[in-house]
């Protein structure tokens, strides 16, 4: 078996310099990083010195667990002298606002997606950035895990010939999950929520530059907003993507994965049926009022700060709920669904260790190694603030995967294909 660490990427840190990381925001993203998050973001040269909230009870835990400088006010946060870039994990209606902020404090800034809910908030945000000379990153995103970082190097390289298709599918139940009403109509389900991730994995293994999409989208009836889309995505290099993505909780596409869920978890697929109903029973029993209350309650109990206990993530489906399943014991590569990408000679797709590339000689397994999710992402902002190395996933690239997100949005409710202007190339085509 061959093995790759994905490459120019500093595992670890430059001259022992440590990176100072201020959070806006401290929810359900940060309780990910904080509490959950793959172990690796602790090994890393960065420090959570400050954190920025208006929930005293995460104040005081991160004060606590930390030994860190907390803040109710976001520019005052910004302004102090102990943070070098700031996570940004507020909602995202602020996320352009804070970003401005950090920035015109001299922060540079990993936001999380989207990077806002409009191409056209997001050239503020760069503005904001380019005009103060800090960097501004595209968080969260499965495209840096580091078999699709490996998948895009095999792709590269062009020792499969040309990219000629993409088949991207996920079937999740993030609908039936403790989000309140207000905030799942406002991201449109989970179109604005983790499409980005599938739209990022798309367009980095593809090159970037996507020409134009035709999306079809079909709604939930539980939860009133929409159920997930399907679309058919065509590139400026002749390759073509399929993508589907039906967030409705009635199947988990765990069972394509081997078993492992985004974050590389062992999850059970038969956990989503026990999700809807539990979102079932609670939309039967109680009037909309007292849905939407309980179900701030649940959101609340889940963030930093809040109950986080196991019965509570068992409740809403983080844990195995199937007789027999047995998980393994240790995360494995993460999976964001089925990723399977098709060149002239041969297919790649995920293994439990990293990839499978099937060839004209057969098959042949390549370990993969070195940092996935958030732990990949922090160290993007590491290596472009001490070393130097400007992310491809900054900025300008966040737009396109808003713009696309947008299209799909926009080709659904048209009925027609939608040309995009706003993309930007990985830039590392073969000559
Ligand atoms: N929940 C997840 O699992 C998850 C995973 C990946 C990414 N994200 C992304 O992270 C972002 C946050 O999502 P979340 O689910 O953690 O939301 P959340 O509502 O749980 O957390 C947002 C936090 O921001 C705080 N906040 C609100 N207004 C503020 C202000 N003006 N100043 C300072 N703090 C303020 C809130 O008190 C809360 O603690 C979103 O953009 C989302 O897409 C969430």
């Amino acid at each position: 078996m061959a093995t790759t660490e994905t490459a120019a990427r500093s595992d670890h840190g430059a001259a022992g310099k440590i990176l100072r990381i201020g959070i806006i925001g401290l929810g359900q993203a940060s309780g990910l990083v904080l509490n959950w998050e793959r172990q690796d973001i602790r090994t890393l040269p960065i420090r959570f010195t400050a954190a920025a909230d208006l929930r005293r009870e995460a104040l005081d835990q991160f004060a606590k667990e930390y030994d860190a400088e907390v803040y109710t006010d976001v520019e005052e946060m910004c302004r102090s002298p102990n943070v070098d870039a700031v996570y940004i994990a507020s909602p995202h209606e602020l996320h352009m606002e804070h970003t401005i902020i950090a920035a015109r404090n001299g922060k540079h800034v990993l936001c999380e997606k989207p990077l806002s809910l409009s191409a056209g908030e997001v050239d503020a945000m760069i503005k904001a950035c380019d005009d103060n000379g800090v960097s501004l990153i595209a968080a969260h995103s499965h495209a840096m895990d580091a078999p699709i970082r490996a998948m895009r190097e095999v792709i590269a390289s062009g020792r499969l010939g040309p990219l000629r298709h993409i088949n991207a599918l996920n079937y999740n139940f993030f609908n039936a999950q403790p989000w309140p009403s207000r905030e799942l109509q406002m991201w449109h389900g989970d179109l604005y929520n983790q499409g980005p991730h599938q739209m990022d994995i798309i367009r980095y293994l593809g090159g970037g530059m996507v020409k134009s999409v035709r999306a079809h989208m079909w709604w939930d009836h539980l939860r009133d907003v929409e159920g997930g889309y399907s679309a058919y995505i065509e590139f400026e290099n002749g390759a073509a993507a399929n993508a589907l993505f039906d967030w409705r909780g009635y199947f988990d596409s765990t069972c394509y994965t081997f078993g492992a869920s985004e974050g590389g978890w062992a999850q059970d697929p038969g956990s989503c049926g026990f999700v809807r109903n539990n979102m079932t029973k609670l939309l039967a029993e109680k009037s909309p009022d007292e849905a939407e209350a309980e179900l701030w309650k649940l959101k609340n109990d889940l963030r930093y700060g809040g109950v986080s206990d196991l019965n509570a993530f068992q409740h809403w489906g983080y844990a195995p709920v199937s007789e027999g399943f047995e998980p393994f014991p240790e995360p494995v590569q993460p999976f964001f669904g089925l990723i399977i990408a098709a060149c002239d000679r041969g297919i790649i797709r995920q293994s439990v260790k990293g990839l499978y590339v099937h060839g004209d000689d057969g098959v042949e397994e390549i370990e993969v190694t070195g940092h996935s999710g958030r732990a990949a992402e922090f160290m993007q902002v590491y290596d472009a603030v001490f070393n130097d190395t400007p992310s491809f996933h900054d900025g300008r690239w966040g737009k396109g995967t808003v713009e696309l997100c947008q299209a799909i949005e926009q080709s659904a409710k048209e009925g027609r294909a939608v040309d995009l202007k706003y993309q930007v190339p990985v830039g590392d085509e073969p000559a």
